[in-house]
């Protein structure tokens, strides 16, 4: 009988076969369920030859850093890499307003930065992927095959095979829910094994417009007081993915004797199973207007909150 005890030891014993006492297993960390519970599997038989590299691209919610390099700093006997990338993927975004154009300057950006930090990693031989099976089927493999590809998807995680890299994919033959419970058992926090996907561009799509750093930091402390708000109100895990936009819009507003005339935001949450469609949720009024009122109040340069009431189709989740 299956049962994830086993699983963990059956991994450990074939990781340990594969990977040479001299051979190091670089793992980037995005920040997401997936590449931690691969980086905390890996961690667990391999201890110290696992390198993990999250590269902080400027792009990231508040705490996110934090939460990283809590679950992967004292806890974990791994190594931990974090890379301050902010200043090249500012500089790349520069000027950008194209949504597209922004996913591929920040996919370069990452691979340099990536290739850069892996340069200085002595026997780094093996690149961890946290691949799921729905992964493994989706690129045509099957349970028992190699999985064929990297996944290239809209992801920014994936790395192009001419970094020289030999792929290790400790949950090539889990679910999503499988992957969680991995997690837990592992001993990652709660937080970072339910937390919501988050797109690899980042903030990036969804500061609409340029992108600049005051810009980010409106977005994220917004984002952030939505997310408080959601939690406090015991919606966060029920809710599929939840977040803030910036819109490039300014509004005329009232505050005090004066008039004000400045940026909105959007709320966004949604019910799926599958993120190929979703409903928008039907939030507690008190909620959104408690969120409203706080971001109104403490952000700067923001007089205006909408709510997102578009399902999908025919809208996206992200705005961008
Ligand atoms: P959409 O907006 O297409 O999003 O309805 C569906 C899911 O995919 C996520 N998403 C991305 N994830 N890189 C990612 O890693 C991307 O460029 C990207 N774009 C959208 C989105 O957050 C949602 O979960």
């Amino acid at each position: 009988t299956w049962t994830m005890e086993a699983f963990i030891e059956r991994s450990v014993v074939e990781i340990r076969e594969r990977v040479g006492p001299s051979d190091r297993v670089v793992c980037g960390l995005s920040g997401g369920v997936d590449s931690a519970v691969a980086a905390a599997l890996l961690a667990k038989a391999l201890g110290p030859r696992v390198v993990c590299v999250f590269v902080d691209n400027g792009l990231l919610r508040a705490g996110e850093r934090n939460a990283v390099a809590e679950a992967f700093g004292a806890h974990s006997n791994a190594e931990l890499r974090v890379v301050d990338a902010t200043e090249p993927f500012l500089r790349a975004l520069d000027g950008v307003s194209d949504p597209q154009e922004k996913r591929i300057r920040i996919g370069h950006t990452f691979v340099d930065v990536f290739r850069e930090e892996a340069k200085s990693i002595p026997g780094a031989r093996f690149l961890a992927q946290g691949t799921l099976y729905p992964d493994v089927i989706e690129s045509g493999g099957d349970r028992d095959g190699p999985a064929a590809t990297i996944k290239h998807h809209h992801n920014v995680g994936g790395l192009p095979a001419e970094l020289g890299f030999e792929l290790i994919e400790p949950l090539r033959d889990l679910f999503k829910d499988e992957v969680r419970r991995l997690g837990l058992e592992l001993g990652l926090p709660d937080s970072l094994v339910w937390r919501h996907p988050f797109p690899g561009p980042g903030l990036a799509v969804r500061c609409l417009g340029t992108i600049n750093a005051e810009r980010l930091e409106v977005l994220r402390q917004a984002d952030s007081i939505f997310l408080d708000e959601l939690r406090k109100a015991g919606l966060e895990r029920q809710v599929a993915q939840a977040f803030a936009v910036l819109l490039p819009v300014q509004s005329v507003g009232v505050m005090g004797d004066g008039r004000t005339y400045e940026n909105a935001i959007a709320l966004r949450s949604v019910d799926t199973d599958d993120f190929m469609t979703a409903d928008w949720s039907r939030l507690p009024h008190d909620l959104l207007a408690r969120a409203s009122t706080r971001i109104i109040n403490s952000v700067k340069g923001i007089n205006r909150v909408v709510y997102d009431v578009t399902s999908k189709p025919p809208g996206t989740i992200e705005w961008e």
